[in-house]
């Protein structure tokens, strides 16, 4: 160990001059990990369907000093995600990380369990993550290098009786699917692992949100005893994209205050 290596030490989780892309930019996780991600260096461009809403998120960014862009995609469309990889590229000449935030929850008793609202479930939440993966893969499978985190749940590592048989399923698969693209492309220099955080209180929760029996059932089964918190998968989703990182891939990190530990 020399004054390089401990150079090396301080820049474990700096990622200056790297470009960020993060689906479901816009959504109450995406904009505190495009933030996240900037005030560690990254120029982030955030994505999702709504021009309105991704500004909001460029301006978060902005508020703290960093770089960001927003370009609409949605992630089920493979030309629509193809076309915003080129955007990036024309844009800033690199794509360094690829966080795939977007997904949605529609829950339902399995037996009562509208087809359609299955389908697309399956379509935003694995096809959704898939795209990109696809698209961005493609970039840095050539480049030779790259990060990918991909967003799970703990409803991805046990059954839950509140009515999550396509949530759950759905992440499930990112579950794998992040695994099999780690082995694919480490040859390739591209690190792919995921964050499997338990609920925190966003749109996408508010139905249990409002329902306090069905609250305290969710935080009776966090040993801490709260809910995420943003700041929670920021840190996990940063570290996963930094040097620090760089010898880890297909895992899935659960930031779960205990939840899958016993
Ligand atoms: N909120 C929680 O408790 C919780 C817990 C574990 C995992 N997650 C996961 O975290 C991620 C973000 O959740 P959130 O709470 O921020 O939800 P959110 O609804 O606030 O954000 C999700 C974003 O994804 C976008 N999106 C959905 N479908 C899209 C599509 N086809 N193309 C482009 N964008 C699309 C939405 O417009 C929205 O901006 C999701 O993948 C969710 O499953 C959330």
């Amino acid at each position: 160990m020399d004054k390089q290596w401990d150079q090396r030490v301080k820049s474990l989780f700096d990622l200056t001059g790297q470009v960020a892309v993060i689906t479901g930019g816009a959504g109450s996780l995406g904009e505190g990990v495009a933030r996240g991600l900037a005030v560690h260096g990254a120029t982030v461009v955030v994505t999702g369907r709504t021009m309105e809403t991704l500004q909001k998120a460029v301006a978060q960014v902005e508020e703290a000093g960093g770089k960001a862009v927003a370009i609409t995609s949605d992630v089920t469309d493979e030309a629509s995600v193809q076309a915003l990889a080129d955007k990036v590229m024309t844009q800033f000449g690199r794509i360094d990380i690829l966080v795939n935030i977007a997904g949605i929850a529609r829950r339902h008793p399995a037996e009562k369990f509208p087809l359609d609202d299955f389908r697309k479930v399956i379509e935003a939440n694995v096809t959704g993550t898939f795209i990109p993966c696809k698209v961005f893969g493609e970039i840095f499978v050539r480049q030779k290098h790259g990060k990918i985190v991909n967003t799970s749940s703990v409803r991805a590592f046990a059954g839950h009786p509140g009515g999550y048989a396509a949530y759950g399923t759905s992440k499930g698969a990112v579950n794998l699917l992040t695994k099999q693209l780690a082995t694919e492309w480490a040859k390739h220099g591209v690190n792919v692992n995921a964050v499997a955080p338990t609920i925190f209180w966003t749109p996408l929760t508010q139905e249990v949100l409002e329902d306090e029996k069905l609250k305290k059932i969710f935080l009776d089964r966090i040993p801490m005893g709260r809910a995420a918190e943003v700041i929670d998968m920021v840190g996990t989703t940063v570290y996963l994209c930094a040097p620090a990182a760089d010898f880890i891939t297909g895992q899935v990190v659960y930031v779960d205050g205990g939840c899958t530990a016993g």
